[in-house]
């Protein structure tokens, strides 16, 4: 694989817990593996006082916490760290950037490197526009050479509704090209998602089967056992519609939906995304299960109800658990329901894609599925990754009894392959300027069109079915709903 360009890479949030959790492991990752630039810099900018050398110290203690698998030795960790530099800055005073400025040049200096500086905002989204706009009234938006550039990486959530990630689109366009723009979705970094691809698009068996025709229906889950931790004031303005289905579920229905793309290429293969998100069929409110959950127990454990979490209003009304049913109107889809179902405090963490295909059109044998058919493709997302086929055979004996069977591969089970971590994969592609796992204006602001709707309808009426689950439980009975109605024939386009 060739390296990316010499840059700087420059994270704004550096002493918060992204950068601490996901980034800096990542970026050591990329480093052992000999993956980053030949030349390159991380500078940490935040507003807490630290020298180089403390914020290294600091980073070497919380590398150590949060790297998964084999710890590396202090020697490797030191090699890694000498690349790592910090400014302290109040990110919301303008004049302060000259400060940056000042650093990034005696870094390329330092490190011979070219003007292309890469951003990373790992910072709360009310302060977007505030650093981005400084960044331009210091001229830090543009590069002054010709081999220069500016990329810059936004975390979600990406606004709130459609009016308000509109205008963070308008202020980060207006000062950043739309193609330096990253948006980062992590279930896109995720290696189960990306094969979705390679398995529609590089077998025929699956591809000619992916349709109306075949398919009966599509489910997709993100169940959590955790609940919102530490994060509660946070997910208060944000609930699990917002925080896991406008992003990562709306996108890994993309793949699943999209059509094949002319080319492997960035904008097309988000074309095919949008097209996918702009033939969705209006949500109306019936079709959202919402639900919130109440103390539980599980085992010995006792589970604290979400109004009792930290940063949680005692009355709140914010959903999560959410269960909805839509559609696709388009020809490969037309008819087709898919379900998403997200919650935290559930009783298994269960991140998958199911699809169901329809059931053959007579049954010969006898313990043959009467909802459903014996057919599956199950595509885990979350470790340990696997993928499997159901289908149904004959149980052993003088009978013609069938039973349902499981083909499966399972990632781990490629050995000396090492799987990288979403945001290990992200990174990467943002320093080589591939924007094809990142989230396109047009998109984010279709997968906002889409539930804006519901926002609006809840924010009008909020307990109006807003439904509770135990935690550690399998969410609202409520959610069976949506199935039910499908079966008694109620469910109407
Ligand atoms: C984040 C959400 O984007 O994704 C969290 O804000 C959620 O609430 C997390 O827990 C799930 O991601 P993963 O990779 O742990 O499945």
């Amino acid at each position: 694989m060739t390296k990316p360009e010499n840059q700087i890479l420059v994270i704004f949030g550096a002493s918060g817990d992204l950068t601490k959790r996901k980034l800096l492991p990542s970026l050591f990752e990329l480093f052992d593996r000999n993956l980053l630039p030949e030349h390159f810099v991380i500078l940490g900018v935040a507003r807490t006082a630290f020298s180089d050398k403390e914020f290294r110290s600091v980073q070497k203690e919380n590398l150590k916490q949060f790297l998964k698998g084999e710890k590396p030795s202090d020697e490797r960790l030191d090699a890694f760290l000498i690349r790592v530099y910090y400014l302290g800055l109040d990110t919301d005073k303008s004049e302060e950037y000259r400060f940056l400025a000042e650093k990034v040049t005696i870094l390329r200096e330092l490190h011979d490197i070219p003007d292309r500086l890469l951003y990373y905002l790992a910072i709360p989204p009310q302060k977007y526009a505030i650093v981005s706009s400084a960044l331009k009234e210091n001229g830090l938006h543009q590069a002054q050479t010709v081999d220069g550039w500016r990329r810059i990486i936004v975390e979600k959530p990406f606004g709130s509704n459609l009016k308000t990630a509109q205008e963070l689109n308008y202020q980060l366009c207006s000062i950043f090209a739309e193609d330096d723009i990253y948006r980062i979705d992590h279930f896109l970094g995720k290696e189960t998602v990306q094969n979705i691809l390679v398995l529609r698009f590089a077998n025929q068996i699956f591809e000619s089967l992916w349709n109306r025709n075949y398919i009966d229906s599509v489910e997709i889950y993100a169940l959590e056992k955790l609940g919102v931790e530490n994060r509660g004031k946070y997910y208060e303005g944000a609930g699990a519609l917002r925080d896991m289905v406008q992003n990562h579920l709306m996108q890994l229905m993309g793949f699943v939906a999209m059509e094949a793309p002319a080319a492997f290429d960035a904008e097309l293969m988000r074309d095919e995304v949008a097209k996918v998100f702009r033939s969705l069929h209006p949500l109306s409110p019936t079709d959202v299960v919402r639900g919130q959950y109440t103390s539980g127990q599980v085992g010995d454990q006792v589970l604290s109800a979400y109004r009792d979490e930290y940063g949680v209003a005692v009355s709140s009304s914010t959903e999560t658990y959410v269960a909805m049913r839509f559609y696709i109107d388009n020809w490969r889809w037309g008819g087709v329901p898919f379900y998403f179902y997200t919650g935290k405090r559930m009783s298994v963490s269960r991140s998958e894609i199911v699809i169901h295909f329809k059931n053959v059109p007579h049954h010969l044998f006898n313990g043959m599925c009467t909802y459903g058919s014996c057919n599956q493709l199950i595509l885990k997302v979350d470790s340990p990754e696997s993928i499997s086929l159901k289908f149904g055979l004959k149980v052993p004996g003088s009978f013609f009894e069938v039973k349902q069977v499981s083909m499966d591969f399972a990632y781990n089970s490629l050995c000396n392959t090492y799987i990288a971590t979403a945001y290990e994969r992200l990174l990467l592609d943002a320093m080589q300027g591939d924007s094809t796992l990142y989230t396109r204006t047009d998109a984010l602001e279709l997968s906002w069109r889409f539930i804006d709707p519901i926002l609006e309808y809840w924010e009008k009426y909020p307990e109006r079915g807003l439904t509770s689950y135990s935690a550690g439980s399998e969410g609202p009975e409520e959610r069976k709903w949506l199935l039910q109605r499908r079966l008694s024939g109620i469910d109407t386009l």
